[in-house]
């Protein structure tokens, strides 16, 4: 079976509507007819500064978030990052391969960078080099993510053909898995920007009052006009609450507009509200309900993790040795 490999920050603890339409929600698919890992990446998040008991929270609270959402840790590995030491090991290695320059290249470091008011850190800078080691270590075919990881896959890509082309065969080259349709979910105020926490704005979370939800969605910027088209163009605002409300319900998005002929865009947000309300009331019971057994959702993860490792350490364990290194007995 293709094995598959994608990652989640805990940073925010609630995921939002983007991450699901953008990443999760292919993660479930994917799992049916692949060997897929999935893992929180908390290293990651230490990039920007942290609150101890924040982080560890919302890790759990993220790899609940998944749980709710439908991977099924008896097909799918989710583990945490942290757990699987191999990450950091190949991540030093991968960063000793990188040029400065191809680094500085990374888009998502400037942008967050430029928007920090606090000390930027080199480990944001050398981010991108990590999540290709997270991706090279289990040989995977396919990363399942939203647009905004296009350049990652691309980075992650160059590094494994130099690795390979310097000290001969050893990782698989990924491929970007990006589904069109859901790929960039836009910000509800602002729809030329993508939706994210990082730009406060029209957010819809996950885990917040559905009611709240509801609100911000009534309340989403609409176009010029009056007429309910796809038009990401014209019509960016519009055309992004009919790509949430396909998404959500399987419709297809011309047959939504075929139903809205003649209505207005009050009744899409309304409408559109009541089906985010309907569809995340049992994804936040579920989340409850993992939470309430903190026990049972550590072995979860510990079980991934020794999966995770098994796969992990091979890798490393080759790498290791194409490089030079003495391996120990
Ligand atoms: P993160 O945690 O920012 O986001 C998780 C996933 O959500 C997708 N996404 C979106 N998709 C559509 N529309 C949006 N508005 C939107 N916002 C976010 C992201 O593309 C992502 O797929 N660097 C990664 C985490 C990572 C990773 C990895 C991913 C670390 N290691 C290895 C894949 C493989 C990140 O920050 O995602």
């Amino acid at each position: 079976r293709p094995r598959v490999l994608s990652g989640i920050q805990p940073t925010a603890g609630s995921f939002h509507l983007g991450n699901y339409l953008g990443a999760v929600r292919q993660w479930v698919a994917l799992q049916e007819a692949h060997d897929a890992f999935y893992c929180v990446v908390d290293l990651h998040a230490i990039t920007v500064e942290q609150n101890p008991k924040e982080l560890r929270q919302n890790t759990r609270v993220s790899a609940a978030q998944l749980l709710a959402l439908g991977i099924d840790p008896d097909r799918a590995t989710l583990f945490v990052q942290s757990h699987v030491p191999e990450h950091a090991q190949l991540g030093w290695v991968m960063q000793c391969l990188t040029g400065f320059g191809e680094a500085s290249r990374m888009t998502q470091f400037k942008d967050k960078s430029s928007r920090s008011e606090a000390a930027v850190g080199v480990g944001l800078f050398t981010y991108p080099i990590l999540q290709a080691a997270d991706i090279l270590l289990y040989q995977a075919h396919y990363v399942p993510v939203g647009e905004d990881q296009r350049q990652h896959l691309e980075l992650t890509r160059d590094l494994a053909t130099r690795f390979n082309s310097r000290y001969g065969k050893t990782f698989r080259l990924p491929e970007a898995y990006i589904v069109k349709d859901t790929a960039k979910i836009f910000d509800l105020q602002d729809p030329t920007a993508k939706m994210s926490k990082s730009v406060p704005g029209g957010v819809v979370e996950l885990l917040e009052d559905p009611k709240r939800s509801a609100k911000k969605i009534r309340s989403a910027v609409t176009d010029t006009g009056r007429e309910i088209i796809f038009d990401v163009e014209n019509k960016p605002g519009v055309s992004n609450l009919l790509t949430i409300y396909s998404a959500l319900t399987g419709r297809t998005v011309e047959s939504l507009v075929a139903d809205y002929d003649g209505k207005g865009y009050g009744d899409l947000k309304k409408d559109l509200g009541e089906v985010f309300t309907e569809w995340v009331t049992p994804v936040q019971e579920r989340v409850r309900m993992y939470l309430d057994d903190v026990a049972s959702l550590d072995k979860i993860l510990a079980r991934g993790a020794e999966r995770a490792r098994e796969v992990a350490a091979g890798t490393l364990r080759r790498t290791y040795d194409k490089i030079g290194f003495i391996l120990p007995e």
